[in-house]
């Protein structure tokens, strides 16, 4: 017996040992993953310098960035947890990284989700805004090389071992750039209230990474949020009209009386849509069923 139970503790310490080992391993392999630089070149893409492109530009800037860089693009603090590590949003002014980023720069951040030294980033979506057709891309780089200076600093990001070995076990899913199709086109669509203009929105706003693929509910990437409510054809949302939809992106408040949290679901800034553009959303939720 007593030889038994002798033999079960030492498997177990094995087994112990042998975790440690692959836990390290693992972080050390996740490390090195995000650490890596990936050689892809950034699309062409034209930047205009015309005031209206600016105007346009500065549009898709305040529904798309300010929730996490701030309203004057200087940067915030986005992720600050002890045991995962810290993640800032940096500062886009010409007084941050502005200051040394090239036209091209801005396309492999924007679209391909990477820094200019090709190291990837973790938390900016540029899985959504991998669709932004050329000309828009265009317009938003040429207004964010417009931005007054605004002096401002972050520390650079800081993971901890434990989100090294989450990482690298695929709790964290895959990273931004790795789920972006680096050669696809990207025409313009026509804007009017159609699902296809709907749909380049939804995708551009990230409805679906909440609201899950076909919008029936979801998880966000937030672990702090409450769950993301079916927003599809058949739910209580798709029961509101145009009309009702719209009233509820400007206001945050649902006809049933519910107040929505701006820090989880991000009304305030996808409100700034304009009403051919919140129509379109409308249209194209009505088509997921
Ligand atoms: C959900 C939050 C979020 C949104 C929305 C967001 N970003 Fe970011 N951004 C970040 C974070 C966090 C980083 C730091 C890199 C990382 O994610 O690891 C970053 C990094 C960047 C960088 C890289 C700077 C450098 O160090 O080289 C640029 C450029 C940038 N963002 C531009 C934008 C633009 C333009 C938009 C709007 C189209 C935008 N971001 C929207 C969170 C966000
Ligand atoms: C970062 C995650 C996130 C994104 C992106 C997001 N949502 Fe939400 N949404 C939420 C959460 C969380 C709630 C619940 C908020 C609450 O309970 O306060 C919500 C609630 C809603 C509601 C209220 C539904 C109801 O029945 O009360 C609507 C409508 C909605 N979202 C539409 C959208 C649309 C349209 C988009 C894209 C333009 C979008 N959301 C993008 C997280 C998100």
């Amino acid at each position: 017996m007593k030889k038994f139970i002798k033999r079960i503790g030492i498997s177990i310490l094995a087994l112990l040992g042998l975790s440690i080992v692959v836990a390290g391993s693992m972080g050390l392999m996740g490390q090195r993953d995000l650490n890596k630089t990936r050689p892809i070149q950034p699309q062409q893409v034209n930047i205009p310098t015309d005031s209206a492109s600016i105007a346009a530009g500065q549009r898709w800037a305040t529904v798309l960035c300010t929730g996490c860089h701030g309203e004057n693009y200087a940067g915030s603090k986005f992720m600050d947890v002890p045991a995962l590590g810290m993640v800032c949003a940096p500062n886009l002014t010409p007084a941050g990284v502005g200051q040394y980023y090239r036209d091209a720069d801005w396309v492999r951040a924007i679209r391909h989700g990477l820094n200019p030294q090709g190291k990837a980033f973790v938390i900016m979506p540029s899985e959504n805004f991998q669709y932004l057709s050329d000309e828009h891309l265009g317009q938003l780089t040429a207004y964010l090389k417009s931005l007054p200076p605004v002096e401002q600093t972050w520390p650079s990001r800081n993971f901890t071992f434990l989100s090294m070995v989450m990482y690298q076990a695929g709790a964290m899913g895959l990273l931004p750039t790795d789920k972006i199709d680096h050669q696809s086109q990207h025409p313009t669509p026509v804007k009017a209230d159609t699902p296809a203009y709907g749909q380049y929105l939804a995708n551009l706003t990230g409805c679906n990474m909440c609201h899950g693929t076909n919008m029936k509910g979801g998880t966000s990437p937030d672990v702090e949020s409450p769950p993301c409510p079916d927003i599809s054809a058949g739910s209580a949302a798709g029961r509101w009209g145009a009309e009702g939809f719209v009233r509820v992106l400007r206001t945050g408040i649902t006809p049933q009386g519910k107040e929505l949290n701006s820090k989880f679901m991000p009304w305030r800034e996808h409100g700034r849509l304009d009403d051919v553009q919140l129509r379109a959303i409308y249209a194209y939720l009505q088509t997921s069923k």
